[in-house]
């Protein structure tokens, strides 16, 4: 596995194995590796020749300077994980190789209406500085498949939407999350929970898990109302509780196929988001 650091050899290394005829898959990664990632990356292997995982804390995504400075980071550990995987490449940029220009003078890629909702809403700029670090890495790995994770289903939504608007040649697949024995979703944040913390943490997917028995289009708002408060009695600071369609986040109608339930909530100053995916009843 090459580790590689600087962008103008991750370009030339993807333009070789292009000329070979080899395909290429991406799994952009903040790094932290837990086994959410490592099965992104068994989906790449699956569907590419060649797999680059990347690793890079975005500072373009971070509203917060404080929650930049505690992002959990282990550069060593990630490369030990990602050496078992046997993939071709992990790409570990600096943040003066991808903003040579800096922060404040780089370019922002926005996606008008999606962005603007749930995480857009609470973390101001997020989805930009996400949108235009993955357009970087893009424009720079040329991948034919970029790998995403479902826990971070706005995210995904975004992206699919950019590649789309832009005209990226490039297939994006997600996975699902992953989750611990008692359904916590598998999340580098959740290193910051204290131990009474991560006894509350999973029934943020408890929660979530009891809609789609409850679902009936009539009753969304007294559902999402009721699941708000069940959050906060249990000890958490609900951000967003919300049901909507899956395939591009707007309210359920009748012509909804599947329904994304999203959340968002803090324990202490820990933000955990997780959603759940089901039929239309
Ligand atoms: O999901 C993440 O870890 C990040 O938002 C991503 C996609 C790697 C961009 O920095």
């Amino acid at each position: 596995m090459q580790v590689i650091s600087n962008p103008e050899q991750m370009r030339a290394q993807t333009q070789q194995w292009h000329r070979q005829e080899d395909s290429v898959a991406v799994v952009p990664t903040m790094g932290q590796l837990h086994a959410g990632h490592l099965s992104l990356i068994e989906i790449a292997k699956t569907r590419a020749k060649r797999v680059v995982a990347t690793i890079f804390v975005n500072p373009l995504q971070f509203d917060q300077a404080e929650d930049l400075a505690r992002y959990p980071r282990d550069l060593d550990a990630d490369l030990n994980k990602l050496q078992n995987l046997n993939i071709d490449a992990v790409f570990t940029p600096q943040t003066s190789d991808l903003y040579p220009e800096g922060l404040d003078a780089a370019p922002r890629i926005h996606i008008p209406l999606l962005e603007k909702e749930f995480c857009g809403r609470s973390r101001p700029g997020h989805f930009a500085g996400v949108c235009t670090v993955v357009a970087k890495l893009f424009n720079l790995i040329a991948p034919d498949i970029a790998v995403f994770g479902n826990k971070d289903y706005q995210q995904l939504l975004i992206i699919r939407q950019m590649v789309q608007s832009l005209n990226f040649k490039v297939t994006i697949l997600s996975g699902d999350t992953q989750r611990e024995p008692d359904g916590l979703a598998l999340s580098s944040r959740n290193a910051h929970l204290n131990a009474e913390q991560r006894a509350l943490a999973p029934q943020l997917y408890q929660i979530l898990s009891e809609i789609p028995s409850k679902f009936q289009l009539e009753q969304i708002p007294a559902l999402e109302k009721s699941s708000i408060q069940k959050l906060e009695q249990a000890g958490f600071r609900c951000d967003y509780f919300a049901m909507r369609d899956a395939a591009h986040l707007q309210a359920i109608s009748l012509n909804t196929t599947n329904i994304v339930v999203l959340a968002a909530a803090w324990l202490g100053s820990t933000r955990l988001i997780d959603n759940l995916l089901f039929p239309r009843p």
